[in-house]
């Protein structure tokens, strides 16, 4: 197990400033999940952690350790890669055993950490298999049953499940949780998939262009989200952002399950205003409406309301706590009833 510590790191390719004075500390034990879209530079985080794209200002501790300048094979860590290498001539054994071998762990150790870790990620009757005769996710179970069979502090893991189809990457995100529980090793997870990063994260560190935007739980950054861009980032669709059309530029957001449709006003809440839905889409549990208000802006609704149809013409309301507040700045300033920004958005007595 161990902590990792930024300190106002500092990544350049050549003149390419990637990110710049970064300051995180990833705890002990947990799985914290880096997410952020494409291009952010979170996999120049997780390879300055791992020590094959160092860091070039600033400081990196593991344990209280200077670790900026140390050589990777140093580093008590394991990495598994979007596109795991497994090797296609070697048995499910031989491969899990590959890591260990470099290390020099003797014969009857490795042999009971290969069983102990085959069966962790549920690969026992297939180790004399080789990797073509498996599917996709056994595949990457080997990969992940490799590197943790060398018992690392760090687990470090970009992008993992993004080439699985979609029912894998759902069954083994839940998978890496239990794994991640039973372990207790420090997870470090990079996605651009906000679901991923909800699901599985104890910690999420939000990222865009080489800066930290938010670092909390998912509960956190649904319920409190720093700025715009988290407020977006994080929900299906995004949440509604709305100018409030004062003079200072405030906005306001209502992500889309948290706006209520109805035929009838009803009581309490924080705005009311007219809207008629112009598509609706059924997704199953849940329906999503496209909503046009009278002043001509768009927002989008999610709710299990199968009885609204499209070309209706329906209130448009909000509980007040669900309300979120930001400046023009786009940094949240709060949600909920007390503020005089509330009054401004026409009051619960309309
Ligand atoms: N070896 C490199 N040389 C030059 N630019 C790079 C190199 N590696 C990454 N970058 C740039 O750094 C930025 C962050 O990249 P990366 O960390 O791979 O993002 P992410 O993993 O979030 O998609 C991108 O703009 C990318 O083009
Ligand atoms: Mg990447």
């Amino acid at each position: 197990m161990a902590q990792i510590v930024f300190d106002k790191v500092g990544k350049s390719f050549g003149s390419t400033k990637v990110i710049e004075n970064l300051d995180l500390t990833i705890e002990d034990g947990k799985f914290t999940v880096l997410v952020g879209s494409s291009g952010c530079g979170k996999t120049t985080l997780l390879r300055m952690i791992a020590g094959i794209g160092p860091a070039t200002s600033g400081h990196i501790y593991m344990d209280g350790k200077d670790i900026t300048h140390q050589p990777p094979e140093k580093r008590d860590i394991a990495m598994v890669f979007q596109n795991y290498a497994i090797y296609p001539t070697m048995s499910v054994r031989e491969n899990i055993e590959f890591g260990l071998k470099n290390k020099k762990v003797p014969k009857e150790e490795r042999e009971r950490r290969i069983r102990e870790y085959a069966e962790i990620v549920g690969m026992t009757p297939y180790l004399d298999r080789k990797p073509s005769d498996l599917s996709g996710g056994q595949r990457q179970r080997i990969a992940l049953a490799r590197a943790m069979v060398k018992k690392p502090s760090v687990f470090l893991m970009d992008e993992p499940l993004s080439n699985l189809d979609a029912k894998l990457r759902a069954a083994m995100r839940v998978e890496l949780i239990e794994l991640q529980r039973r372990l207790g090793t420090t997870f470090v997870y990079v996605t651009h998939d906000q679901i991923e990063a909800m699901s599985m994260a104890d910690t999420i560190v939000l990222m865009e262009k080489g800066e930290i935007q938010q670092i909390g739980t998912p509960g956190e950054i649904y319920h409190e989200p720093a700025n715009v861009f988290a407020a977006q980032f994080i929900g299906t669709p995004p949440m509604n952002i709305l100018e409030l059309g004062d003079p200072q530029s405030h906005k306001y957001g209502v992500r889309p399950e948290s706006v209520i449709l109805n035929s009838e006003r009803l009581p309490d809440m924080a705005f009311y205003r007219r809207g008629r839905i112009i598509t609706r889409e059924m997704l199953g549990a849940e329906t999503q409406f496209k909503v046009r208000l009278s002043d001509g802006v768009t927002i989008m609704v999610k709710n299990d309301r199968e009885d609204l149809m499209e070309n209706q013409d329906v209130w448009v309301m909000a509980e007040p706590r669900r309300v979120h507040f930001f400046g023009s700045d786009g940094k949240h300033i709060g949600h909920g009833k007390p503020s005089e920004l509330m009054d401004k958005l026409g009051g619960t007595s309309e």
